[in-house]
């Protein structure tokens, strides 16, 4: 999922395929980390930016980390609370990511680094902040500990990831509706990015790392498409089930997702498809 919006052209649709399933192995070109800051961000992950930085409680003259910075939309919120006498850095495992971060924001400071050993000393900072990527992480566990050892006591961890699929009005049907084709395996291939969102599994990570709450949040948004197909395309393009179907199941699950979604489209055309976030911000110490 979270593939979202591309031109409605085939070189539009090839670039934002490419992009979603890079995504995933960390191994996008600059090019497509371009893309993902020009395609992706505004229609998805912008949105969660400005939330996170408030569950967080981000304020004039802190010292902020963005863990798997990405692009770096998260910083750039921070950048505009801490003010002149703050600091914000941005970490990340994508050399293209950071380059691109780097050149729309060359007053923040972009560090190559994997979370699991985040590249900084203890307490360097008041906030950690990590959005869309817990799901991605080999032990969340450990990225979290990673987050607030780097944080002063008394500072804040904040993470925004998505809710599972139960949750997810469109998302949950229309993984089912791709199971139903492709057989049972497509909820593994297509289940990245629901699995770390679980409010209790969430409360149980920042637990164990000797957090304690601040506040949770259940947020509805969107992931803006350019139709209902694009939907299907971007999904399943993205995962290696785009090579375990034949082109006749492909074909009936971009027809039944155009039935599934397409009440979602706006008076422009562009297909709105509901997408549920969990935020949390928890406090060490
Ligand atoms: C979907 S993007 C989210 C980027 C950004 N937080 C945003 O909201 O736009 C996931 C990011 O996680 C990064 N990432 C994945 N595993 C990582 C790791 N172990 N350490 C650091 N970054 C990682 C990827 O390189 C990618 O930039």
């Amino acid at each position: 999922m979270c593939r979202a919006r591309a031109p409605a052209d085939a070189e539009g649709d090839t670039r934002l395929q490419e992009v979603a399933s890079m995504t995933e192995t960390f191994q996008l070109s600059r090019e497509q980390a371009q893309a993902y800051e020009d395609l992706f961000v505004p229609a998805l992950f912008g949105q969660w930016a400005p939330q996170l930085v408030d569950c967080a409680r981000v304020r004039d003259g802190q010292s902020v980390l963005d863990v798997a910075c990405g692009t770096g939309v998260v910083a750039r919120a921070a950048r505009d609370l801490v003010g002149p006498g703050g600091r914000v850095v941005g970490v990340d495992l994508n050399s293209a990511m950071l380059e691109v971060a780097q050149e729309a924001r060359p007053d923040l400071e972009w560090v190559h680094g994997d979370v699991e050993d985040l590249p900084f000393e203890d307490a360097e900072f008041d906030v950690a902040l990590c959005q869309s990527a817990l799901f991605f992480f080999a032990d969340p566990g450990r990225a979290v500990a990673e987050m607030v050892r780097v944080v002063v006591p008394g500072g804040v961890v904040a993470l925004q990831t998505y809710a599972p699929l139960a949750e997810q009005p469109a998302y949950g049907p229309f993984v089912e509706l791709v199971a139903g084709h492709a057989g049972p395996e497509a909820r593994v291939l297509l289940g990245t990015y629901w699995s770390q969102g679980a409010l209790d599994g969430l409360l149980e990570l920042a637990s164990a790392a000797g957090l304690s709450l601040v506040e949770s949040r259940s947020s509805l948004g969107e992931a803006v498409f350019p139709s209902a197909a694009a939907v299907a395309d971007t999904e399943i393009k993205a995962t290696p089930l785009a090579e375990r179907i034949t082109p006749e199941t492909y074909a009936r699950i971009v027809a039944d997702t155009e039935e599934l979604l397409g009440g979602y489209a706006d008076e422009s055309g562009l297909v709105r498809v509901p997408i549920r976030a969990t935020l949390l911000a928890a406090r060490k110490g």
